[in-house]
C-alpha cells in the first residue's frame, strides 16, 4: 500500500493543528472504572466511515483519538504521537491515521509505525460495541 499524505497546511502543521474535532456532543461520552463509554446516538461523528473524535479530559489519563476505520470497525488510539506528542487523524482509505505535525508519522490501525518521523508504535485500546454503546478499555 502506497503512503501519501493527508492534506494539512504547513501552519497547521507547525502548529500541530489536527483534523479531528472533539465531539459536537461533549456528553456522548463518559469515563468510569478504567473504560470510555461513547453513547454512538449521540456521536454523529462516528456514524460515518472515517469519522473520527477527539476525547480529551482531565478524567481519563490519556488524549484518544476513536475512529470508524475503513473497514467499518472502531479503533481506538493513544492521540499523541511518539515522537512529538502532536496529535492524529484518520487517513481515509489507507487503514492508517497520521500525526498532524510536520515530520507526519504514520501508523496503521494496529498502532504500528509506518512512516514518519517517530520510532515508536502507539498504543491502541481494545474497542467493543455493545447495545450501541462504545466501550474502550484504557
Ligand atoms: S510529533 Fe508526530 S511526527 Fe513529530
Amino acid at each position: 500500500m502506497q503512503n501519501k499524505t493527508l492534506h494539512r497546511n504547513i501552519f497547521q502543521r507547525i502548529l500541530g493543528i489536527c483534523a479531528t474535532k472533539k465531539p459536537s456532543d461533549e456528553s456522548c461520552w463518559n469515563f468510569e472504572e478504567g473504560k470510555i463509554i461513547v453513547d454512538l446516538a449521540r456521536a454523529p461523528e462516528l456514524a460515518i466511515v472515517n469519522g473520527a473524535i477527539r476525547l480529551e479530559a482531565k478524567e481519563i489519563p490519556e488524549r484518544v483519538l476513536v475512529i470508524q476505520g475503513d473497514d467499518g470497525q472502531y479503533y481506538a488510539f493513544q492521540n499523541r504521537c511518539t515522537h512529538g506528542k502532536r496529535r492524529l487523524d484518520p487517513m481515509p482509505g489507507m487503514q492508517q491515521v497520521q500525526c498532524c505535525s510536520i515530520g507526519k508519522s504514520i501508523y496503521n490501525y494496529n498502532g504500528k509505525i509506518i512512516s514518519g518521523s517517530a520510532k515508536d508504535d502507539i498504543r491502541t485500546y481494545p474497542v467493543t460495541v455493545d447495545n450501541g454503546k462504545l466501550v474502550i478499555t484504557l
